[in-house]
């Protein structure tokens, strides 16, 4: 897939982004955010396996560009007519820009409309999580995308520590979406 808007392309990983994706992947300082503080302390080889799974799949594993940089990354999936993405701008002098919301925005208007996406089971809701002391992200999905709060689950999963953290779940249907962001 390709969407862009502006400055922001949201692209199809390919096997060119191999030794990226690794990088970013094996920065503790990058994945923190996901409870790999140590980073994945994965391989090339592991990551080209994991973005040879786009060929045949209707989620992907993307690559986000800003003005032709690639500066982070999102992946999503589709299972009965929900949608499961997540996100990350890596390059941090990317963050607290407006990127982050603008992207979301782009992908949620892609996963709604999509033609192929929405073939098997139209998709009228997405959902994903973030870590409890995530407050810039929460902050980002209730004020700026407008999801709604479902859940806080308390010791939901341990992370790469062995430190148990509190998941923030969040969803927004297909309604609210373009109620709240009719110019889309
Ligand atoms: C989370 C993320 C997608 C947000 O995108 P972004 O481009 O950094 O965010 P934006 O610039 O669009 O918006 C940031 C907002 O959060 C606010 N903010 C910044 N730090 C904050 C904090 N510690 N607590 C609360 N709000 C905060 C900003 O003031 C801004 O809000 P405002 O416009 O109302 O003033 C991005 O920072 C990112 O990818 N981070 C690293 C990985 C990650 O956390 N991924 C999400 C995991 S669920």
């Amino acid at each position: 897939m390709r969407i862009e808007k502006d400055d922001i392309v949201i692209r199809s990983a390919v096997a060119g982004d191999a030794a990226l994706l690794k990088n970013w992947w094996n920065d503790g300082s990058v994945m923190e955010h996901a409870g790999f503080p140590k980073g994945l302390g994965t391989t090339t080889g592991e990551v080209l396996d994991r973005i040879a799974l786009n060929k045949d799949s209707l989620g992907q594993r993307c690559i986000i560009e800003i003005d032709g940089k690639a500066v982070g990354e999102l992946n999503y999936k589709t299972k009965e007519g929900i949608a499961y993405p997540g996100w990350k701008i890596c390059e941090k002098e990317y963050q607290n820009k407006g990127y982050g919301t603008r992207i979301i925005l782009m992908l949620f208007d892609f996963i709604f409309k999509d033609k192929k996406l929405n073939s098997l089971d139209a998709i009228n809701c997405i959902r994903w999580d973030t870590m409890l002391e995530n407050a810039r992200a929460q902050h980002v999905y209730e004020s700026k995308i407008g999801a709604i709060k479902t859940e806080v689950v308390e010791n939901a999963w341990k992370d790469q520590m062995g430190v148990w953290r509190t998941a923030v779940n969040y969803e927004i249907t297909r309604e609210a979406f373009y109620a709240l962001h009719s110019d889309l």
